[in-house]
């Protein structure tokens, strides 16, 4: 088939791009004409694995075309993708829906014939209901349908997630749609995805649950971890023996330093004003909310206690920038929270990530402040403190030796338990994990 895809952002992009792998025919569309002249030449905006070499040969085959031109876009596809963003809206934490809203008009005024219009974008309970209203509004003859299809794609697992699905969610009004939709899917369809049609409101709210129940079990295991170190009990054996309970799984289980990225603290928040918003209480994502924000601040707390209460002048290397493993996004990100608070201390930093350094500096602004390296141990050097705030799989095999030697003092904070414990004891360093070490 051929698709549209409005929004060559994360979702637009891994979703356009995976389109053209099951067979389909994309056209990419964005109003950023920068970013789809580089897309023109090869030139991928994010760093995803695989993603560039799906896009290479998708290009060769010519079944990809990135474009500013939405009117002529629209006018050659029957099956529109919105995917823009719906970043959070710090007045309120609400999900910012102009642009969403603005593409429904724009979808609106350039149709001639059926749409399906198909909202990837992460968007709130009614959204599409809105989004019909506003088409039907700015163009009463226009035939079309709405489905809702939220993305499930992990940063820095998109592709294989878009691919191999544990589910394809569809929220679907009318047989019209769901033909089209059954074929646009029915190649991930043969490979065994499992398809749920369903409401759009249940489609719509489907993406928050998830998002927010996954937050809740990584809000819960923290605080399991915090009683594990109080207790002497490890939070590896607790997550190991509860998560063999089929009812509980053992994914999600990590503890660390809070969760971040772009999807759950800003879902979380929205699913939380949603409640608010139809009396309906939420004690619970509330508790997890207020548990995150005040888990990535005790982690500050924690690295100050191990200097011996003092990070004044200082230098505390942090290892990891991005907020989780595979990806060079920094949004939320507990290491950014920390770097700025550790700063306001008067700690001096040395920083490397092998992905996230110019996104960090992005977000710190005032890099004067912060030194940066290409790799873990010329970060180390000189340092009085080594915090681990990034699962990085290199971070496992660190060369402790080494560190121990580059080092002014023999300090690891590991925020995601990434060293053998015994290893960094035997090595002379004083160790803190996370949920590890009793202190009684
Ligand atoms: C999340 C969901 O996992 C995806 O299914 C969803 O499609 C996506 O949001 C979205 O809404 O677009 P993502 O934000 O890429 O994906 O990241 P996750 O892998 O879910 O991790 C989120 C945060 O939780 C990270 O900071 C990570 O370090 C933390 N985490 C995760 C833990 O602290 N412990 C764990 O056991 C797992």
């Amino acid at each position: 088939m051929k698709i549209t895809v409005i929004g060559t952002g994360y979702v637009g992009l891994v979703s356009g791009i995976c389109f053209c792998k099951i067979g389909h025919e994309v056209i990419c569309v964005d109003n950023d004409q920068e970013k789809i002249a580089k897309l023109n030449n090869g030139v991928m905006p994010i760093y995803e694995p695989d993603l560039a070499d799906i896009l290479h040969s998708a290009s060769q085959n010519r079944q990809i075309s990135f474009t500013t031109d939405l009117a002529s876009a629209i006018e050659q596809s029957e099956a529109i993708f919105i995917a823009v963003g719906t970043p959070q809206d710090e007045s309120n934490g609400d999900a910012d829906l102009s642009f969403v809203y603005q593409v429904a008009r724009d979808i609106a005024l350039a149709s001639k014939s059926y749409k399906v219009i198909v909202t990837k974008s992460t968007v709130p309970v009614g959204t599409n209901q809105k989004i019909k209203q506003i088409i039907k509004g700015c163009n009463p003859r226009l035939e079309f349908s709405i489905v809702s299809n939220p993305e499930f794609l992990k940063q820095g697992a998109a592709v294989e997630d878009f691919l191999n699905p544990d589910r394809i969610v569809l929220g679907i009004e009318d047989d019209r749609a769901q033909n089209a939709m059954t074929e646009i899917y029915r190649p991930l369809q043969k490979a065994n995805a499992k398809i749920i049609y369903t409401d759009i409101a249940s489609a719509e709210l489907i993406k928050y649950a998830a998002n927010s129940f996954l937050a809740v079990k990584i809000g819960f295991i923290n605080e399991i971890a915090n009683l594990c170190e109080k207790v002497g009990a490890d939070v590896r054996e607790v997550s190991k023996g509860i998560g063999l309970d089929p009812r509980i799984g053992p994914k999600f289980l990590n503890p660390g330093p809070g969760f971040g990225g772009s999807c759950f603290p800003k879902d979380i928040l929205a699913l939380s004003n949603t409640a608010k918003q139809n009396n309906v209480k939420s004690s619970i994502i509330d508790a997890v909310i207020s548990s995150n924000n005040n888990r990535k601040l005790a982690m500050v707390d924690r690295i100050i206690t191990a200097c011996n209460n003092n990070v004044g002048n200082k230098t505390i290397a942090i290892l990891g920038l991005a907020f989780k493993a595979g990806t060079d996004d920094v949004r939320y990100s507990p290491a950014i929270v920390i770097i700025k608070e550790l700063l306001k201390k008067g700690a001096k930093i040395n920083a490397y990530d092998s992905q996230a350094i110019k996104n960090c500096q992005r977000a710190i602004g005032d890099n004067s402040v912060i030194k940066y390296f290409d790799n873990p141990y010329d970060a180390s050097k000189g340092s009085d403190a080594l915090v681990i705030a990034t699962e990085w799989d290199e971070f496992r095999s660190l060369d402790l030796k080494q560190i121990k030697e580059l080092q002014k003092t023999p300090l690891i904070i590991d925020l995601r338990n990434m060293v053998d414990v015994s290893k960094a004891q035997e090595f002379g360093f004083d160790y803190f994990g996370i949920g590890i070490n009793p202190t009684q």
